[in-house]
């Protein structure tokens, strides 16, 4: 058992802030293994080499060479330092692999949105290599005593060290989303090296293809997912992807730690994209990035209509739907609505639309702007996210520190994050937000009018922003708990 100074972690991840990022994975990819690393816990990020992952990370220099995996394309290791801060920097291992990850485009899409076609061969080589640097056939000194996985991108890795009989670090699987399983056809288990019995129930297969998810799955040793409310609704039919039988089966073996957040990159005392900084003592200056907002985004500019803000994905899982559906209502409240988000191109067109026929109370920009996002927290009086399902979801819990507190269904991590405003909760100090259950178009509308009926009441805001921006958000306590547990994992 090696003491706390020597525990070291390989954090295996497709996408990391502030070199690329699609959603949460890559904020989660930063922040946690730094807060590790203040608990004297040795992690190193290994990530696939796109264009800007080579460009963007300091030090460089060449580790090992892979000319030998027949199943893929030659690929050199490279070690280097990616910097989050001015006095911040955590040490990454970079798969240079220019036959899979040098091209333009996003980690798992073209420019038009079409999923790579080599994509089981992208990631398959993320997990085999991320499962040969977690094992005694390791090229390089630096060995692990922990693999940590994060979502189907690094799924193979526990599969392929299990096949592996040598000596070999113990594996954790973090599910940051079930949704995104990374299927591919059965004829890709021999194609990545896996062997063909391998392809059973008790195995990789998932009804009928390959599932890189649920080999994680099945053949972790530990599995965590990103709220503790989460880790109970994916053992339901109703959000188990088909897994819930597994996942059932492993229950012992699952914990649900809260995500936390970059409390230096979401701080409204210093953060630089917004036009005024502001704390909870000075709630005042908040406003100055409402007028900004509406200004920015061609809205009427009117510090006492309550302006909703969205920033996400826009697709079914993030409830977009239901958003268009309210929206005609939401703005008679009176009310006003900024959206910043893209993903599917009929709702991007539909909400586009809507701020044709509504250019004064509804504004959306289609895109990922990291400076707009910043500002839509902090110039919004309140933030929406009426998401079917939500495994963590750091919004509502960066909108709670920018004192705009958030509307969301009850559902996943947003349930274990955001509590209620009854007259009970705002008595007792807890109030941070609203939150409905069931999920529904009539109860979404209803949640955000008594939103905008207590933005009136300035009182009863202001409380409420103030107990949002006093909850501690930072992972200081769940890098404790990963921590603890990959201890555990070595007894
Ligand atoms: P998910 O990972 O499911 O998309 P999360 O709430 O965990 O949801 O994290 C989303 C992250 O991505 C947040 O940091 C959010 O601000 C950011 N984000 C999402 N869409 C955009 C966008 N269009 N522009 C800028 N940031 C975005
Ligand atoms: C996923 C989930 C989101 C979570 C994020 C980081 O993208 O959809 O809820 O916050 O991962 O764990």
């Amino acid at each position: 058992m090696p003491s706390s100074q020597e525990l070291r972690v390989l954090f295996i991840t497709s996408e990391v802030y502030p070199l690329c990022k699609t959603g949460g994975l890559g904020d989660v990819s930063a922040a946690l293994p730094a807060a590790l690393r203040l608990l004297q816990t040795d992690v190193r990020l290994l990530l696939p080499g796109y264009p800007q992952v080579l460009a963007g990370v300091k030090y460089k220099s060449k580790v090992a060479e892979f000319n030998e995996l027949t199943e893929f394309p030659p690929a050199t290791l490279l070690s280097a330092r990616l910097s989050l801060s001015k006095t911040e920097n955590i040490p990454v291992f970079v798969i240079d692999c220019p036959g899979l990850y040098r091209r333009e485009g996003g980690p798992y899409m073209d420019t038009l949105g079409r999923d790579w076609p080599d994509n089981a061969l992208r990631f398959g080589l993320l997990s085999k290599i991320g499962a040969i640097l977690s094992s005694d056939a390791s090229p390089i000194a630096w060995r692990p005593h922990i693999a940590h996985c994060n979502d189907w991108q690094s799924g193979l890795t526990p599969a392929y060290l299990h096949f592996h009989s040598g000596k070999k670090a113990a594996t954790l699987m973090t599910i940051h989303n079930l949704a995104f399983q990374g299927i591919f056809p059965p004829g890709s288990v021999v194609q990545l090296g896996l062997p063909p019995n391998s392809f059973d129930i008790n195995g990789v297969e998932y009804y009928g293809n390959l599932s890189f998810l649920k080999a994680g799955l099945y053949y972790t040793d530990h599995i965590t997912t990103v709220s503790p409310n989460y880790a109970e609704e994916i053992q339901t039919d109703a959000l188990g992807f088909g897994l819930q039988g597994l996942l059932a089966e492993r229950r012992k073996n699952m914990t649900g730690i809260i995500n936390g957040i970059s409390t230096n990159e979401w701080d409204p005392a210093t953060d630089p994209h917004l036009v005024k900084n502001y704390t909870s003592r000075k709630l005042s200056d908040k406003v100055a990035n409402k007028s900004a907002l509406q200004q920015q985004m061609g809205l009427a500019i009117d510090i006492d209509v309550p302006l909703f803000g969205v920033v996400s994905r826009l697709n079914h899982q993030k409830g977009t739907d239901l958003l268009i559906q309210i929206a005609p209502q939401l703005i008679k409240i009176p009310a006003q609505l900024v959206i910043l988000g893209s993903d599917h191109a009929d709702l991007e067109h539909q909400l586009t639309r809507l701020t044709k026929t509504y250019p004064s109370e509804i504004a959306v920009r289609i895109g990922f702007s990291e400076t707009l996002s910043h500002l839509i927290e902090a110039g919004a009086d309140c933030f929406l996210m009426p998401s079917r399902f939500e495994p963590c979801g750091l919004n509502q819990m960066y909108s709670q520190r920018y004192g705009t507190p958030p509307v969301v269904h009850a559902t996943g991590g947003l349930r274990d994050t955001v509590v209620d405003c009854t007259p009970q909760t705002l008595a007792d100090g807890s109030a941070s937000g609203f939150s409905f259950f069931p999920m529904t178009v009539d109860n979404l509308l209803s949640t955000a009018k008594r939103a905008a009926t207590a933005y009136h009441h300035k009182k009863t805001w202001q409380r409420l922003q103030k107990n949002g921006m006093a909850k501690d958000f930072s992972w200081h306590a769940s890098a404790a708990t990963y921590r603890k547990l990959y201890a555990s994992l070595l007894r």
